[in-house]
């Protein structure tokens, strides 16, 4: 449900959308991405590479948590397209006023009328591995960026998706550092909640933007993985058996003050009556926590 809301959603704040550096974002996605084009594939017999071909292009306007999910989704349709194995090659160009990202596969390619159709919501012929999502979301995104999509394919022999979106001047050190890294830095995180399914959703929520969750179920865990790792941020549940969450955060604040952190509350627990959130945290969410609630609260904390 979280891609068709991302889906839907309006317009981006502005104020989440720091020049980005196209080739790094790239990096990021192939690196992201590397567990199913590696391993999987390993695990299958078959083997695909996947290239790099950059050149210095301008930096592009743009969410950088989104821009990764798109190219994301495109590697992973790659993938899928390639059952016996392959290349793919992730280009980037100055292309006139655009950045040109090309994510090119030697697969199966599409015939003409899949390939007029796969941008479509639910258009997918992948029958129960496939929702038909992953290129709704990403011409949602493209566009929320005034960008465009091109799609050249050749059954048999292959596919490349070009995403086109629009150059800026600006370079990301003219805009501020803070924006930069507030938005486009991977976090490492430390998620604690008793009940798995509140982790999980946490957890691929934030794999989804790139950052590195690690999920514990106890406050005591939590404590023992914190002092063993280094972690940027810890989002906490507050009402845990044991350690509660309060307790959890002001014994990482101890240890680590710059660490941040974000309390989860649950349905009911009137917790902060006053609105007076307990030292240490920098910012209380009910659950549920959509992907954007908890994008956009660390943006607020790590900025
Ligand atoms: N690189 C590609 N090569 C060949 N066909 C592709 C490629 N990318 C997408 N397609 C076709 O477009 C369809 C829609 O892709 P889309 O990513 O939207 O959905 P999906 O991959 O089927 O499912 P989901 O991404 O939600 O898991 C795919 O089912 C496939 O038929
Ligand atoms: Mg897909």
């Amino acid at each position: 449900m979280s891609r068709l809301r991302d889906f839907y959603r309006p317009a981006d704040a502005d104020e989440l959308r720091a020049p980005l550096e196209v080739n790094a974002l790239c990096e990021q996605a192939i690196a992201f991405t590397a567990p199913k084009w590696k391993a999987n594939a390993r695990a299958t017999g078959v083997t695909i590479a996947v290239n790099t071909d950059f050149t210095e292009v301008p930096h592009i306007r743009a969410s950088a948590p989104e821009l990764r999910e798109s190219l994301t989704n495109l590697i992973f349709n790659a993938v899928d397209a390639m059952p016996s194995g392959g290349t793919i090659t992730v280009s980037t160009r100055a292309d006139g006023p655009n950045v040109r990202i090309n994510v090119t596969d030697t697969g199966t390619g599409m015939t003409e009328a899949e390939a007029s159709r796969c941008l479509e919501p639910f258009f997918s012929t992948k029958g129960d591995k496939g929702t038909g999502l992953g290129l709704a979301v990403v011409y949602g995104i493209v566009q929320r960026h005034g960008g465009t999509i091109e799609i050249a394919s050749e059954e048999g022999t292959g596919t490349t998706f070009s995403l086109l979106l629009p150059a800026t001047d600006q370079t990301a050190s003219a805009s501020g550092a803070a924006d930069e890294s507030a938005v486009n830095r991977m976090l490492s995180v430390l998620v604690v909640d008793d009940q798995e399914i509140i982790c999980e959703l946490i957890a691929a929520h934030l794999s989804a933007d790139g950052h590195q969750p690690v999920t514990v179920s106890d406050a005591a865990e939590a404590l023992a993985r914190f002092e063993a790792g280094s972690f940027d941020l810890v989002i906490t549940d507050q009402s845990m058996p044991g350690i509660s969450g309060e307790q959890l955060a002001k014994k990482i604040k101890e240890r680590s003050p710059g660490t941040h952190i974000i309390m989860l509350t649950g349905f009911g627990d009137d917790l902060f009556p006053d609105g007076k959130v307990p030292e240490g945290i920098g910012r209380v969410l009910s659950k549920p926590v959509s992907s954007d609630d908890l994008r956009r609260a660390i943006f607020e904390v790590t900025s």
